[in-house]
């Protein structure tokens, strides 16, 4: 739709029906535009960020009254990412496995240690590593393509958690700039195996305090003395099975996952058991964490995952993701966890 026809549709509906139609569509804006402290460079982009805003909001309402009715098992909401178009979004956020420079995976081709299934033990129905003090809080990439980093920080915070009985939060930073030649890319992205590698070879990765996120591209300025953790290699889970993955999940801690996260359904992501008709088991995008799983009141199983867009996308930053439903957006499909 055309600026122009957005105008006078407004127009018309304002004409026709409730007054007050366009100054209630003007307050949610600029209530979008404070809470989210958005800023844009002339008026022109404004009035474009505004369009989207609105077309999202259509889908969104569209949404979740087919969640109303029953017909979709989650709801969406309009976050900070609502003046995005979705490739512009996918674009910046969905960093797994994507770089310019593809030879550099070849030529870094990670090889992990073999998972083995855990022997003579019942798995839980139910697992939530955050009880345990396993989780660092939620964190943000912001503009950068750098969800590898937090993925690969996440489970290691797991595994030295259990190690040393300590929860320290480590540095995306220190990966994004220091990894590249393990075959990671910065902001334009990278794989959770490339960080457990270089991680090994450097012989520790930095605290988050000491070497804080910038979410840009920066010279490695790693200094062994604030190295908070560190890994001697890493595990692939077997490709694809979620039965490994529950037993990896329930018996290791945080396992590194990456995913289908290329669809709208996923950019405004708010509750409930996610599942998107369109999403691939093959094609995976995005790094995320998962934490645990479970299965809600009403039968659905998932998965609970850690994202890293911050706590307003999603219940407070984390996705329930549909579980054991033919790997359901590829979930299993290149799960991991360092050693240490
Ligand atoms: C990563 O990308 C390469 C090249 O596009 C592809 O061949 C490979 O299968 C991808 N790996 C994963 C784990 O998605
Ligand atoms: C993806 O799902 C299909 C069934 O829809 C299944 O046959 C295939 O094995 C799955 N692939 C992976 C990698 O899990």
């Amino acid at each position: 739709m055309s600026r122009r026809s957005i105008i006078f549709l407004l127009a018309l509906v304002c004409a026709s029906q409730a007054v007050s139609f366009f100054d209630l569509v003007i307050e949610e804006w600029n209530t979008f535009k404070v809470q989210h402290k958005k800023k844009y460079d002339s008026s022109t982009e404004e009035k474009f960020r505004m369009k989207i805003f609105m077309e999202n909001r259509k889908k969104i309402a569209k949404h979740n009254a087919r969640f109303e009715q029953g017909e979709v098992s989650f709801k969406l909401a309009l976050n900070e990412y609502g003046d995005m178009l979705h490739y512009e979004f996918a674009d910046m956020m969905n960093g797994f496995n994507r770089t310019k420079n593809k030879k550099n995976y070849d030529l870094h081709k990670p090889l992990g240690a073999t998972f083995i299934s855990p022997a003579n033990v019942e798995l839980p129905d139910k697992v939530d590593w955050r009880d345990q003090g396993a989780v660092t809080e939620v964190k943000n990439q912001g503009s950068c393509g750098s969800c590898w980093s937090f993925s690969a920080t996440g489970s290691l915070e797991g595994q030295h958690f259990r190690k040393t009985g300590v929860l320290t939060s480590l540095s995306e930073q220190n990966l994004i700039d220091c990894s590249a030649k393990y075959g990671n890319d910065g902001c334009n992205g990278g794989m959770m195996d490339f960080a457990f590698q270089y991680i090994r070879d450097n012989g520790g990765i930095d605290t988050e305090a000491s070497y804080p996120y910038e979410a840009e591209d920066d010279q490695c300025r790693y200094a062994p003395a604030a190295s908070g953790a560190t890994d001697s290699g890493f595990v692939d889970v077997p490709r694809g099975s979620e039965r490994r993955l529950m037993e990896a999940v329930a018996t290791i801690g945080p396992i590194s996952v990456a995913i289908d996260a290329g669809h709208e359904s996923f950019q405004f992501y708010q509750s409930g058991v996610y599942f998107e008709p369109q999403c691939s088991n093959e094609t995976l995008d995005h790094g995320v964490l998962v934490v645990g799983y479970g299965t809600t009141d009403d039968g659905s199983d998932y998965w609970l995952i850690k994202n890293s867009w911050g706590t307003t996308w999603g219940e407070g930053g984390y996705i329930k993701m549909t579980r054991n439903k033919d790997n359901h957006c590829g979930v299993a499909t290149q799960a991991s966890y360092p050693l240490v």
